[in-house]
């Protein structure tokens, strides 16, 4: 057996491994292809597949549905639909909506109508093909902004606003008006939904879920099936993905496991294939943003007006607070005194639309920087400069429209700081030389620098809490558990380190073992990009909580004062005496000192009226700010990315490999959303675009040229974070708004003064036709002008 930890092992204190580069814990798995997911677990025999009959038509009245022939297929053991659910029949997070399988009537084509059991998938999918279901058409709604005209809502509408915005429009020297038309987004994590549910000896069940939200699956799996939470444990040990599209909606596919598992006392799995999981489960929301912008002739804002249009598909989901978050980034980096804007749920006759990256933050930041980039356009301004006069700052222009005050905004610096190191202004004056010379035939350049401050906090408070649980073994070995979801995106890293650094060992003493409600109870889902922020404190006051009972014994064992105890570089300094940490964890433990313990967090400081629409949501805020460059040929809108940089606020990095791999793998995910990914339904609402051949997620070939992350160097966290760690996760998604902002900005020569007709994505196709649109308004100019 290796041995540990010995005496004098690791001698150099002040090793710690926080802010270090330190290797994903499952790269090394993940590459040779031994990192498990639920589909890699091996099933013993009996166990069953579940496949789903999915709908064909959306608000169509189900009048029959005859699955004779699908109970009698061979292999078939269980088919269940919404009258088999002994318990809770809607499994809606936070409002009712989300019944398990159809009732009565089809919310969406891809709604789950049946589950179908049996011996292997296969089995299961032939099954599924002698299925009867007789529909009676209805009526599918699609367009979100003629839903909310008709009260069509799936939750009411809501309003943020300071001053006197319509006034403030009515006095202002210019105003921009302006509709945006933001698409969804697919979440296409790798590892689709997957659930492996194992009943136990005496009637509890086992899950092994690809959630990021055990403690939620546990609950609504235990209200499905009518057990007791304690009779329902979910493990997690890693997704392939999740992107926020497993914060709610793993549990729909979890809860079917269960409930067939219960059923016929076997073990069942179900793993949806790509396409049932692109048209079963909900997307990033696409919304429309209209808007009013007002300012002076240099480009000063005065006042914003606007109306942000959520499509939330069929039902609530997490649709209020996805609205809420798109309102509270209504103004990204802008200090808006009049502002006014207003937040619309809209139902559509799609799937129900979930959390994404960002949870809305990128829509509305996408509205405000369209607005903005109206105005520079109309003005006949450089954008950057437009936006760099419009900052806030941490003076008189320092509270938000919603009333929180910043504490720090280093926004303005950085985007200097990157406007000089990747030489923008220079680049802007080429492009412009570019694009006025015939020379270069149909080719355009394009350069945007733009800004991103995101708020960090769940804004349902009570999500901001988090729990750890810490052993140390009689060895001086580790074993670190705690409430949070590994994704892809290192929280597992990142709480060892946290651990390794208290008690000052090295990384190999600490293990960080799946995440379980059994373990670490009623958690919150790891998402708003809190994940390492949360449970990296709830696993610091575990280890707080036994280095007090390892010192307090040190202290009266040894009759030395508490200050003269040490953990350092692997020995425990006690006095005069050293002792390696495996060693004295020897003597602790014959002494009976309890050698477990929990750890508790809950951030402080945040409140939120939201009757008003005031208060401080946000613990703190992310910075950053990016440059592209783009190339356009404006006869076949196609494009390059020749060039990316990037500075990011991470304040003082836990690990800045990692930082850096969410920096830019949020950045390309980004750049998906607003160039290559496109969501089409057709007029009967069935979803074109439900395979990876009709629908485009970004390729190596879609990774920019040449593309520089830095770090803000001597960043900081003026919230009292896990060593004054940021959240890294969900703000560089933002980050490639500059990239869209360069596309406009390339189409921008051709016909200046006017706004730029590009909404999101920015196709080749739609960069096509928008530089035909401009190009026929620059003859008409012309025209008139003779
Ligand atoms: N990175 C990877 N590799 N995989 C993911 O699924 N999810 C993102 C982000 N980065 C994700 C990711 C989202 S939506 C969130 S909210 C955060 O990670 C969640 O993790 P954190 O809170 O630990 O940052
Ligand atoms: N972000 C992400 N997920 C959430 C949030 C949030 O603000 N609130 C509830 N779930
Ligand atoms: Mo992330 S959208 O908060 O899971």
């Amino acid at each position: 057996m290796r041995k540990l930890i010995e005496p004098g092992m690791y001698p150099s204190a002040g090793s710690s491994p926080v802010g270090k580069a330190v290797t994903h814990d499952s790269a090394a798995m993940q590459v040779s292809g031994q990192a498990q997911y639920v589909d890699d677990i091996p099933t013993v025999p009996g166990t069953l597949h579940l496949v789903l009959g999915l709908a064909e038509q959306a608000d169509a009245e189900i009048v029959s549905v005859d699955l004779t022939a699908v109970r009698q297929s061979p292999g078939v053991f269980d088919v269940v639909t919404l009258n088999d659910v002994p318990g809770h029949k809607d499994i809606g997070p936070v409002f009712p909506g989300d019944p398990l399988f159809a009732d009565g009537r089809t919310l969406y084509v891809g709604q789950a109508l049946f589950a179908v059991a049996a011996t292997s998938e296969a089995a299961a999918r032939r099954a599924l093909a002698s299925a009867r279901v007789e529909y009676r058409a209805g009526n599918p709604v699609l367009d979100p902004v003629q839903a909310w005209r008709q009260g069509r809502l799936v939750r009411p509408s809501h309003v943020m606003q300071r001053g006197d915005a319509s006034a403030a429009l009515e006095q202002a020297e210019v105003v921009v008006q302006g509709q945006l038309d933001i698409g969804g987004q697919e979440h296409f994590y790798l590892e689709t939904q997957a659930t492996l549910a194992i009943p136990q000896e005496d009637g509890s069940l086992h899950l092994y879920s690809s959630t990021q939200h055990p403690s939620e699956v546990q609950k609504l799996v235990a209200e499905v099936v009518g057990l007791p939470l304690n009779q329902v444990a979910v493990e997690v040990r890693r997704l392939g993905g999740g992107f926020g599209g497993k914060e709610t909606q793993a549990a729909a596919p979890a809860c079917m496991a269960a409930l067939v598992a219960m059923r016929t006392g076997r073990p069942v799995k179900i793993r949806l294939n790509r396409r049932d999981d692109m048209r079963l489960t909900g997307k990033r929301h696409p919304f429309v943003g209209q808007f009013r912008l007002g300012a002076d002739q240099s480009g000063r804002i005065s006042a914003l007006e606007m109306e942000l249009i959520g499509n939330c598909g069929c039902s609530p989901d997490l649709s209020d607070a996805i609205v809420d978050r798109a309102m509270f980034h209504a103004d990204n980096c802008y200090y808006l005194a009049h502002a006014r804007v207003s937040g619309h749920r809209a139902f559509t006759h799609t799937a129900s639309n979930t959390a994404y990256r960002g949870f809305g933050g990128p829509q509305g930041m996408l509205a405000i920087e369209a607005a903005v980039d109206d105005l520079a356009r109309r003005l006949q301004l450089d954008p950057y400069i437009v936006r760099m006069n419009n900052l806030y700052d941490t003076d008189q222009r320092n509270r938000t429209h919603y009333g929180q005050e910043l504490e720090q905004f280093p926004v303005a610096e950085m985007m200097a700081k990157l406007a000089e190191d990747c030489q923008y202004h220079q680049r802007y004056q080429a492009a412009r030389a570019f694009n006025a010379d015939v020379g270069n035939g149909p080719l355009r350049r394009g350069i945007a620098l733009t800004p991103v401050k995101f708020g960090i906090s769940f804004t349902a408070q009570h999500l901001n809490q988090a729990g750890a649980l810490v052993h140390i073994y009689t060895d001086g070995s580790i074993q670190v558990n705690h409430g949070g979801i590994e994704m892809g995106q290192g929280l597992y890293i990142k709480m060892a380190q946290v651990a390794a650094d208290a008690f000052d060992l090295p990384l190999e003493c600490i293990r960080v073992t799946a995440t379980r409600t059994d373990k670490v109870p009623n958690t919150s889902p790891t998402a708003a990009s809190s994940g390492a922020d949360m449970n990296g404190m709830a696993v610091h006051d575990a280890c707080t909580t036994l280095l007090g009972r390892m010192r307090a014994f040190a202290a009266s064992e040894f009759g030395v004062d508490a200050s003269a105890i040490s953990f350092e570089g692997g020995q425990v300094i006690v006095g005069q005496q050293r002792f390696g940490f495996a060693e004295f964890v020897q003597k602790a433990y014959f002494a009976r000192i309890s050698l477990s313990a929990t750890g508790y967090y809950r951030t402080p400081l945040i409140h939120y009226d939201r009757a008003r629409a005031e208060g401080r949501p946000f613990f703190y805020f992310a910075h950053g700010v990016s440059c592209s460059e783009v190339e356009v040929d404006i006869e076949t809108g196609e494009y390059r990315l020749c060039q990316v940089d990037i500075l990011h606020d991470v304040g003082r990095s836990l690990n800045p490999a990692i930082d850096l791999g969410q920096i830019e793998g949020g950045f390309v995910q980004g750049l998906g959303w607003l160039t290559t990914e496109e969501l089409v339904w057709d007029e009967q609402a069935r979803l074109r675009t439900d395979m990876p051949a009709t629908y485009k997620i970004p390729t190596i070939g879609d990774i920019p040229v040449a593309f520089t992350t830095r770090l803000l160097e001597r960043a900081d966290n003026p919230a009292n974070t896990i060593h004054r760690s940021k959240a890294v996760g969900e703000p560089p998604f933002m980050l490639a708004i500059s990239a869209w902002c360069a596309l406009r900005d390339a189409l921008a020569d051709l016909a200046p003064g006017n706004a730029i007709p590009l909404s999101a994505p920015a196709t080749p196709e739609a960069v096509w036709k928008a530089a035909r649109t401009l190009q026929a308004m620059a003859v008409q100019a012309q025209g008139a002008a003779k």
